[in-house]
């Protein structure tokens, strides 16, 4: 998006950085410039933050605006959104992601579409080490400043080669025609013997459908559990496609359960309202008023007569007059 030249002359005067920092001095700015001032900061990694009275970045904040300034232009987070299929994972989401990962410190992790690193950094935390991949250089760049994967690679990771080395996958690939069962599938290929993987899905992997039907086999071949992800869990990072998580090991274990594939819930039917004693007598009058008229048109209908019916045009073509005598002639003759 090409940067509107009042927003443009609001970052070149006003921002002061430091380091991660980034200050807008001078006197409070206009609503509606802060608005576009801030999602540009927001596009390059700049989140504001009240405690830190600044805008901070995952890396040195002159460097993340440096090429926006010079050229007028970026890449919008809304833009990346609908391009790249970048919808960092919530933080209730990753948390339940990191639970049912059973991650226990030295544990080896893969992350293979990272973004910026919403799994990533939850997992590191818990000790583990974790290697990422990214399409994004954006994203791979913010991942590696924030410094919690031991490597980033920008690839397309459909392309990585396999191989089995990680004791668990924990991801959150994009989602678009199906992909995300083919990141799935590839990112299977990774595991150890023992390893396991936890990913969030769209829900339309679930369905029963030609398409689904090679993946919802893999998953109950080898003992996979679904669940369900809360609705609109995802609205904060801007979709509100519905969504499961799905685990899956290596291999199935002994007396695994039977995969049970979550059903959605329909929404609540909303109660009829009832009226005022009032209204409920003048909706029953005014049904009555109904049925009485349809009772005299039928009783009308049966006192008449039905009217003569008119008579159908003969139409049928009269037989040709004969010079031939008939047999009645011919008798009434002899006669
Ligand atoms: C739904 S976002 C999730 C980001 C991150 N995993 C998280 O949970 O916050 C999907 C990410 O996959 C990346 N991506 C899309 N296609 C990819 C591919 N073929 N290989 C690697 N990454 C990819 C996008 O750039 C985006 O960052």
């Amino acid at each position: 998006m090409r940067i509107a030249p009042d927003v443009l002359s609001a970052l070149t005067d006003r921002a002061e950085t430091a380091g991660n920092r980034l200050v807008l001095a001078g006197p409070r700015m206009d609503a509606r410039l802060y608005q576009k001032v801030d999602e540009i900061l927001e596009a390059v990694g700049g989140r504001w933050t009240r405690s830190a009275g600044a805008h901070l970045f995952p890396m040195d904040a002159a460097e993340a605006l440096a090429p926006v300034l010079a050229s007028g232009e970026v890449v919008t987070l809304r833009e990346k959104l609908t391009q790249a299929q970048y919808f960092p994972t919530p933080p209730p989401v990753v948390e339940r992601l990191i639970e049912l990962a059973d991650l226990k410190p030295g544990m080896t992790v893969l992350e293979p579409s990272a973004g910026s690193g919403a799994i990533a950094t939850a997992a590191a935390a818990r000790g583990v080490t974790v290697d990422c991949v990214e399409r994004d250089p954006g994203y791979a760049a913010v991942l590696k400043d924030a410094g919690v994967a031991r490597q980033v690679q920008v690839a397309d990771f459909l392309t990585v080669p396999a191989a089995p080395q990680y004791d668990r996958v924990v991801m959150n690939p994009p989602f678009t025609r199906g992909t995300d069962m083919a990141h799935v599938e590839h990112a299977l290929r990774f595991l150890n013997l023992d390893g396991l993987l936890v990913a969030v899905m769209s829900w339309a992997a679930t369905y029963h459908s030609a398409k689904t039907a090679p993946f919802r086999a893999l998953v109950e071949a080898r003992g996979g559990k679904v669940e369900a992800v809360a609705h609109r869990a995802f609205a904060e990072s801007g979709t509100d496609v519905d969504t499961v998580i799905v685990a899956i090991p290596a291999r199935r274990a002994a007396g695994a359960a039977p995969t049970v594939w979550p059903v959605r819930d329909l929404p609540a039917q909303d109660e009829p309202q009832l009226g005022t004693p009032a209204e409920i007598v003048a909706e029953i009058q005014a049904n009555l008023r109904e049925a009485l008229a349809a009772f005299d048109e039928v009783a009308a209908a049966l006192a008449s007569p039905p009217a003569a019916k008119a008579q159908p045009a003969e139409v049928a073509e009269l037989p040709a007059p004969r010079d031939e005598p008939t047999l009645f002639d011919l008798l009434d003759e002899a006669s």
